[in-house]
């Protein structure tokens, strides 16, 4: 069953959006309510025999039609699909990550809170003194293991605890360490264990970056990034042996502006953006500064010989849907070189932009020099929602190639890495993501072989509901 419902919002509150016109809470993205499981699943193809683990994928999922606004990507209920994959079989099964606001509105039966752009949320009287006046949080971009944790993760804020079944624990602040949580894309440091993080907010200080030891503990509490004197928003970060790398393109939170009922979110394309690199040691930051553009994502980041630092990204001119020019933006896989020590910086596209999203490397390279990045793309056959691609994309940077798969009638979603256990060549591993047919609307998990993606998926695995378009997945092996 799919299909959200509609639902009379209470006296005082926005009236629900229109849904069946949002790009985003119809067609692919059409949001599911029904938690299911399922085993023995058709496999089409063969399943790796060493293949061990679960992908898990995150995304928007609003319960309820969404009162007064929605906006894409950041807000909707979260839901983690889970594809759990062993001995040649699969299972499959989904559960939206239950915070408390969540279960208050599936306990009224209907959404209490507004859209992010209306600022509503609900009195006592409705959801009780505790929830009262809070906003809604939204676990509902990414999931990562850490630590003994499995968290499903918002946008600098705290995230959620899961259970391996994917049961929700509650809202996860270790032990009190970072009470404001921490962004929806922190990065693992497979030679250290250490998981790096920051977070932003809407007061000083705007910008924080805390370290968690592989026990899951906070080796460096929220620890201001200095010269950050206006609340900005980062979505994404990358790490080298030397240094954290974040990206300021000129995107402000402006919450007088939305007080009088403007945009909450600025683009100042006459600041330029900003590039920090902090020392994880604790050494003095340095900035690098550069002409306008705006990164949604990273793919990774790691230090040069000579000192300097390359940062593989998808640069867009401006942040497409959320600053208030029109027209079309293209995003592309580039690269910038950064001189520490003089702040200077060239960029350059890796390939044609031509509309891409969602980079991933091998994880295990992560901060560390890479080959491939994977992306998912668009052909321009197809007309896509943003954040719906019908191609995955795999660039090698170090060979100066690329190779496209062209999914046909599939959209497909991230493209995230599966290594085979105990070798460390990833041509031996696999890519794989999500994908739903535009035609019948069956979803399927594909598996593509490393040595050579651009053939195809060797499986496809028949998911028995749909599978929403979404955000950020990962692939967690099975523990010994
Ligand atoms: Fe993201």
């Amino acid at each position: 069953m799919t299909a959200i419902v509609p639902s009379a919002p209470s006296p005082g509150a926005p009236p629900p959006v229109d849904a069946a016109h949002d790009p985003h809470l119809s067609g692919l993205f059409e949001p599911v309510i029904d938690e299911i499981d399922a085993g023995d699943l058709e496999v089409v193809g063969e399943l790796p025999s060493e293949m061990d683990g679960m992908y898990l994928r995150n995304g928007p999922n609003p319960r309820f039609t969404p009162l007064g606004s929605y906006v894409f990507p950041l807000e909707g209920d979260g839901m983690v699909h889970g594809l759990w994959v062993s001995g040649g079989k699969a299972r499959y099964a989904n559960r939206f990550v239950h915070t408390p606001m969540l279960d208050a509105e599936i306990a009224a039966g209907r959404a209490l809170w507004g859209g992010l752009m209306t600022g509503y949320t609900p009195g006592a009287e409705e959801v009780g003194p505790a929830l009262a006046g809070a906003m809604k949080d939204l676990p509902d971009i990414n999931v990562v293991r850490h630590g003994g944790r499995l968290l499903a993760l918002a946008e600098s804020a705290p995230p959620y605890a899961l259970t391996p079944e994917l049961a929700t624990r509650g809202r996860e602040t270790f032990g009190g360490s970072l009470p404001a949580g921490l962004c929806a894309h922190p990065k693992v440091d497979p030679r250290t264990g250490e998981m790096v993080v920051f977070c932003y907010g809407l007061e000083a200080p705007y910008l924080t970056w805390s370290v968690l030891g592989p026990d899951g503990s906070a080796r460096r509490t929220p620890t201001a990034v200095p010269d950050v004197d206006v609340p900005v928003m980062i979505h994404d970060m990358a790490l080298t042996e030397r240094f954290v790398v974040l990206v300021l393109g000129p995107m402000y939170f402006d919450v007088a502006a939305a007080m009088r009922g403007g945009s909450l979110l600025s683009w100042r394309p006459e600041d330029g953006t900003r590039i920090a690199l902090i020392p994880r040691d604790g050494g003095p930051m340095r900035w690098a500064h550069t002409e306008a553009f705006w990164s949604w994502h990273s793919a990774n980041a790691y230090d040069t010989d000579d000192g300097g630092v390359v940062l593989d990204y998808v640069e867009w001119s401006r942040p497409g849907g959320l600053s208030p020019n029109t027209g079309p933006v293209v995003g592309g896989l580039s690269r910038a070189v950064i001189d520490p020590e003089r702040g200077a910086i060239t960029r350059d596209f890796l390939i044609d932009p031509h509309g891409m999203e969602f980079p991933r490397v091998d994880d295990r390279r992560l901060g560390q020099r890479h080959d491939v990045v994977a992306l998912g793309t668009k052909t321009g056959r197809h007309e896509l929602a943003g954040g719906e691609f019908d191609a995955v994309l795999w660039v090698d940077t170090a060979a100066g190639r690329s190779v496209t798969w062209d999914a046909g009638d599939l959209s497909v979603g991230e493209p995230c890495f599966v290594p085979r256990p105990g070798d460390d060549d990833a041509t031996h591993g696999w890519w794989v993501t999500f994908a739903t047919d535009r035609t019948d609307r069956s979803s399927w998990f594909v598996v593509f072989p490393g040595a050579d993606p651009g053939s195809g998926p060797v499986a496809r695995v028949r998911i028995p509901v749909r599978v929403p378009l979404g955000l950020h997945g990962a692939w967690l092996p099975t523990e010994e």
